[in-house]
């Protein structure tokens, strides 16, 4: 065979390697299968959460495994295992309950399957390699703050306190602790000052604490704190609420007793967080004070670029290593900005970014 010849058939072999190689990479176009565990539908938060990591990541080639649980702690359990059963190259956890998780996650270690805990932190297990989250003791401080811009709390007096009651979230979400302490620490002041006062007199986290954000169970408390503390002539002035849900339900209690439809009984100042279409639509007619936004776009846009680089074995920058101890180990965090949202600046901070359409909000 002449070289000349021996080079063709080299080159031949070659470009069939070539295409062979090619139709491989194609077959595994995708980039692999993520597990994504969100802890309910049934908020609205968690939705536009799910919606928006699943999106990233398809963009990006990635198949995505999302479930919901109903807020069921078996069921998310079993969907997480399920998840690891299926060979998920990385899982995005946002808790129901963030201590219930470690048999999963030690699996998941087994298997060499990298865990971001997601806006929540997985409690109690060393198997967590990074959390993605908003600062909570910060969006907790806004929490606080918009009681002390909302109640003018710097021009009040120890002569005429300011009156306000107190609903943190669920104890068994890490991020409560967050909230409460950030809002409490930003209050502390005014409590000191004799400025402001809780009548009921429940302060501790665990009494006012709201088992799995549920409204409905805020609402109950709202209903026994004014039929205790509120049926003479004191008038509740605040509340400090970690949940929008919770707020809109605190505000249905005290409507139902005359505020905001009696003289001398204007609606509270209550403050919430999440942002939600209700919540908004409340803001915007004059009834709940403001919210805290958390952009669930940023949250998911900065979850998908870290389990990319995490994929691409890059190494991961900006992380906060001091902040976030879940009891077993300091878990690498990723920490985004939140924003109060009150009327004024509701159109730019929301309907400008396209977080809800002007449609949605029925403006
Ligand atoms: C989240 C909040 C949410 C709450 C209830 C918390 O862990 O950080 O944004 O309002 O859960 O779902």
């Amino acid at each position: 065979m002449s070289k000349k010849i021996i080079l063709l058939v080299l080159a031949v072999i070659a470009a069939a390697g070539m295409v062979f190689a090619g139709g491989g990479r194609q077959a595994d176009a995708g980039k692999g299968l993520i597990g994504v565990a969100m802890p309910t539908r049934s908020e609205e938060r968690w939705i536009k959460d799910g919606d928006a990591v699943k999106a990233g990541l398809e963009a990006l080639g990635y198949t995505v495994d999302l479930q919901y649980a109903d807020d069921d702690i078996p069921t998310q359990s079993r969907q997480v295992e399920d998840m690891i059963t299926k060979g998920v190259k990385a899982l995005v956890i946002a808790s129901i309950d963030g201590s219930a998780l470690s048999n999963q996650l030690a699996s998941a270690k087994a298997s060499n399957i990298p865990v971001i805990s997601y806006d929540r932190l997985l409690m109690q297990s060393p198997n967590v390699d990074y959390y993605v989250s908003f600062d909570n003791y910060k969006v907790g401080g806004q929490m606080g703050e918009i009681l002390v811009t909302g109640l003018k709390l710097d021009q009040a007096t120890a002569a005429d306190p300011v009156i306000i009651e107190l609903f943190a979230g669920s104890p068994d979400d890490n991020n409560s602790v967050g909230f409460y302490q950030g809002a409490m620490d930003r209050l502390k002041p005014y409590f000191d000052r004799g400025v402001l006062r809780v009548p009921s007199g429940q302060i501790d986290r665990a009494v006012v604490g709201t088992l799995r954000w549920d409204a409905a169970e805020a609402q109950k408390r709202m209903e026994n704190l004014i039929s205790a503390n509120y049926t003479g002539s004191l008038v509740l002035d605040g509340i400090l609420s970690p949940y929008d849900p919770i707020s809109l339900s605190c505000l249905e209690a005290l409507k139902a007793v005359g505020y905001g439809s009696t003289p001398g009984k204007p609606l509270p100042i209550v403050g919430g967080q999440d942002c939600i279409v209700a919540s908004c639509k409340s803001i915007l007619a004059g009834e709940q004070y403001a919210t805290v936004l958390k952009d669930t776009r940023s949250l998911g846009a900065a979850t998908v670029t870290l389990i990319d680089d995490i994929m691409q074995g890059k190494t991961i920058t900006g992380l906060d290593t001091t902040s976030y101890n879940n009891g077993a180990k300091i878990v690498p965090s990723l920490l985004l900005d939140s924003v109060i949202v009150t009327k004024d600046n509701l159109m730019e901070a929301v309907v400008q970014t396209g977080y809800h359409t002007a449609a949605e909000l029925g403006i």
